[in-house]
Order: C-alpha cells, then sequence, then structure tokens
C-alpha cells in the first residue's frame, strides 16, 4: 500500500504507482494513426457493402448475455465484469455486441421497417481472459450482422466480405476455416456421440475437458492441447448428422465462395465458443498471431431473434478483433506518419493575436497547424517543428509585425518567403 494523506480532511490512500489496469491498453502518438486509418477504412469498406452503422451502450442487463452467448461458455461462466448498480440492476460490460445488435433490432422494431437489416459497428469490450499477445481485457472489435435473410448467397457475402477487408489491407497468409453445425437438433445429437466417443478417453482429458464432457462437450473439439488433438482426431464429424436442408444449405455457400475463388479448408472441429450459432460457422487465421490466431469469427444464428423475445428471423455476421488485424499489417503500413503543414513560430507575447487570428484562419482551410504554448524561444520552436517534420514554419517577430508580413520557411527545401498578412491563405492554398 502507498502513504496516505490527507485533502480537505479527506483520508486517501494514494498508491505508489498508478498503472493501468492488466489486459488494457494505452495507444499513444503515432500509434493512433493506424487506428484512424483503420476506423476510417472499416466504415468506407463497409459503406460499400451497404450496411450502416449501429451503436449501442457499453453495458446491458446481465441476463442478455446469460440468454445469448450461454450460461456454459467460458464468457458467460467466468469472463464479464457485471456488477449490481444502486439499484439493484445486475448489469455487464458488453464482452461482445451481436446480442446488445439483436436486443436493439427487436426493441426498435427494425424487422417491421426492413426485411433484411445490415447492421456494423465499431466497439469497446470487455473480457476477462489471461491476457496475452492478442488477447486482452479491454479490445475492440469491428463486426456486421445481416437480418432476415435465411438464404445462403447472405451466409457468402458475409464471409466474401471479411475475407475480402483482410485482402484490401493486403494480409497475406490467411486461412478461412469453415464448417456447418446445423440446428440445435443436430448438435443435441450430436453431442451424444462425440460423449460416447470420448467418455472412454476420459482420464487421459485435462481437468477442463473433463468438465466440459458434462456441461459442453463440443467445446472439446477446441483444445489447443496435443494429446487432446490426438484424442479428437478420430472423433465424430457434425456434418454426417446435419439433415437434407443443412447439407444443402452447406453445399450452396461453399458453391458460392468457389465462384468467387476463395479458398476455405472444411474444419470438423471449428464449432465456435459462444452458444447461439447454427449451421455455418467460420473464421479467419492468419499464421502471423501465433496462439491467438483468429482474426475473426462469426457464423448463423437463427434463433437468437427469437429466443430474445422478437419474431422468429434468420440472421448471419462476423466479428474481428482490432487489435489482431494491427498485429497482422506489415511494418510498412503500421508507419502511417502524419506531418503537420504548418508550425507557427511565434516570438514575443504581444504577438500572441496576431499569431492566434493566423493559426485559426489556416485551420479554417483544413491546414493541420501547431502553435507553441510554452512561450519557447525561437530556437527552440524550431527545434520543435523539425521533431514533428513540419512542412512549412511561420515565423512572426518583431520585423514582420512592423511590415505586416511573415517569413514562411520550406523546412525540406530551406528556403523563405516573405508574405504579406492578406496572402497567407493563399500562399498555401496554391500549394495544395
Ligand atoms: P468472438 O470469436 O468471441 O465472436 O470474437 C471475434 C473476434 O474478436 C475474435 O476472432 C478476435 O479477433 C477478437 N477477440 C475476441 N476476444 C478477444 C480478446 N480478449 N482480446 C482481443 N481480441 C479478441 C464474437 O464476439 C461474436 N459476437 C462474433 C459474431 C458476430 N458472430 C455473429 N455475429
Amino acid at each position: 500500500m502507498g502513504k496516505s494523506i490527507f485533502i480537505k480532511g479527506e483520508h486517501i490512500i494514494m498508491s505508489k504507482s498508478l498503472k493501468n489496469i492488466k489486459g488494457t491498453q494505452d495507444i499513444l502518438f503515432d500509434d493512433n494513426n493506424i487506428w484512424q486509418y483503420l476506423e476510417s477504412h472499416i466504415h468506407q469498406f463497409l459503406n460499400k457493402y451497404g450496411f450502416s452503422q449501429i451503436r449501442t451502450p457499453i453495458f446491458e442487463n446481465t441476463n442478455l448475455f446469460s440468454r445469448s452467448i450461454g450460461t456454459q461458455t467460458d464468457i458467460v461462466s467466468k469472463e464479464m465484469y457485471s456488477w449490481t448498480d444502486q439499484g439493484g440492476n445486475n448489469l455487464t460490460l458488453k464482452p461482445e455486441v451481436t446480442a446488445s445488435v439483436v436486443r436493439a433490432y427487436i426493441q426498435h422494431n427494425l424487422g417491421k421497417k426492413y426485411p433484411i437489416n445490415k447492421l456494423y459497428y465499431i466497439d469497446t469490450l470487455f473480457r476477462r481472459e489471461r491476457p496475452q499477445k492478442g488477447r486482452y481485457r479491454q479490445f475492440n472489435q469491428f463486426g456486421v450482422e445481416a437480418i432476415g435473410s435465411e438464404h445462403p448467397e447472405q451466409d457468402a457475402e458475409i464471409i466474401a466480405l471479411a475475407y475480402n477487408f483482410y485482402k484490401s489491407l493486403n494480409i497475406e497468409n490467411l486461412t478461412l476455416k469453415i464448417n456447418s453445425i446445423g440446428s440445435e437438433e443436430v448438435r443435441n445429437k450430436y453431442k451424444l456421440e462425440l460423449k460416447k466417443y470420448l467418455i472412454p478417453y476420459k482420464d487421459k482429458l485435462s481437468t477442463l475437458s473433463q468438465k466440459r464432457l458434462d456441461t459442453n462437450p463440443l467445446r472439446i473439439l477446441d483444445t489447443k492441447i496435443d494429446f487432446e488433438i490426438e484424442i479428437i482426431k478420430n472423433a465424430p464429424h457434425i456434418i454426417d448428422f446435419l439433415n437434407k436442408e443443412d447439407k444443402d444449405h452447406f453445399s450452396k455457400v461453399l458453391s458460392l465462395l468457389d465462384s468467387l475463388s476463395i479458398k476455405y479448408d472444411i474444419d470438423h472441429k471449428l464449432v465456435r465458443g459462444l452458444d447461439y450459432y447454427c449451421r455455418t460457422v467460420f473464421e479467419i487465421q492468419s499464421s502471423k498471431l501465433g496462439s491467438q490466431d483468429a482474426l475473426c469469427g462469426g457464423g448463423r444464428y437463427d434463433y437468437l431473434v427469437e429466443e430474445l423475445g422478437g419474431k422468429p428471423t434468420p440472421a448471419i455476421g462476423f466479428a474481428a478483433g482490432i487489435e489482431r488485424l494491427i498485429l497482422s499489417l506489415n511494418k510498412k503500413e503500421l508507419s502511417i506518419f502524419k506531418r503537420p503543414n504548418i508550425y507557427i513560430i511565434n516570438t514575443e507575447e504581444k504577438y500572441l493575436e496576431t499569431s492566434f487570428e493566423i493559426t485559426e484562419s489556416l485551420r479554417n482551410n483544413n491546414l493541420t497547424v501547431i502553435n507553441d504554448t510554452l512561450r519557447r524561444s525561437l530556437k527552440s520552436q524550431m527545434k520543435d517543428a523539425n521533431r514533428l517534420k513540419a512542412l512549412y514554419t511561420i515565423i512572426i517577430g518583431e520585423d514582420e509585425i512592423k511590415n505586416n508580413k511573415v517569413t514562411i520557411k520550406d523546412m525540406d527545401k530551406g528556403t523563405q518567403s516573405y508574405v504579406s498578412f492578406d496572402k497567407i491563405n493563399s500562399y498555401f492554398l496554391k500549394k495544395q
């Protein structure tokens, strides 16, 4: 514990060093350039597909998530940041967005407004996972949800969108994994068969998988432990339990992906960690990511709208981790460096009004203009302009004020011009 102090009679304990919470990150300086670039790329890209943005609150009633994601899932059973507020409401910081989108879809009767709702989001989420590279407790996703179509072309559109998104950023070494997990009835039948297959190996399984054998046997297929991978190699495949409609749906999705020349691996072990899925599930992985290799994941959730109180409405979507996207980018793409257009060098306090006026009128012309608020010397302001790699500096000093002119220095060429106050804007506009 740190030292204690009194402020206005209040006893306050200061911790020695206040640090950000484990699994969260501060994003500083130029690192934000890549975030801003990606966010605007996401908006542009998804608008091209005709998706419109939805923003939902950062917290919701806890039961929204337990009812949709499932009480036996890792997220609901141990990862949610939940609390009871002063009014006795059980609340949770969103661990994912699909449940909130479906809640909003039902609440605002969106299905009545449009037969198909294609929505997207960029959001900050919270899961109390064990932090490691690519896995955080506060992280960001963008995602899409198409609510209203049961047809396989909707699946293919969503999967192609996800795949093309990564291609649009030149991300290499992508693997698209796809599977079909059918309806609930199919899954229940399959769970029994899988359990039957695994029971003889029960003693060899990890403690977690032994527990899952009773609670959620499908998740054992997700294992990353070598000896368990070996055990499930010969486990039955869910695809063999699908009914005719599920099978036809899946083969149409695959043939549409073929027609777009999108390569995929059918992965019999892919079941996804959230309970609301049915039929098509998919993930895109990058070999650059290490153990947390899923760039994005999603699938169909045809029963969720009804389960949360709406009319039966089919839907499909996916979400993509933005931190993992950044980890998979090439170094070249990461070094987006923005150079300010102009650095205003003011040499005297008494010229502040003039320098403020010039600064604002340049900003009104969409130029990035930096000014000094530390009253530094001309030399140190020039040094700062160099550090920031400003394209131009404008010097406002005694001579300049006397003659109603400023000195403009081209920082790359080293040349100087003397420009009257009323011509400063047109000088820069000509350069654009
Ligand atoms: P999810 O697989 O839980 O699915 O998350 C989607 C993506 O979010 C992951 O593939 C990963 O890139 C990123 N992600 C998840 N957890 C973390 C974490 N702790 N740290 C960093 N990144 C993370 C869903 O969230 C579903 N709502 C997707 C969906 C939308 N399904 C249908 N519609």
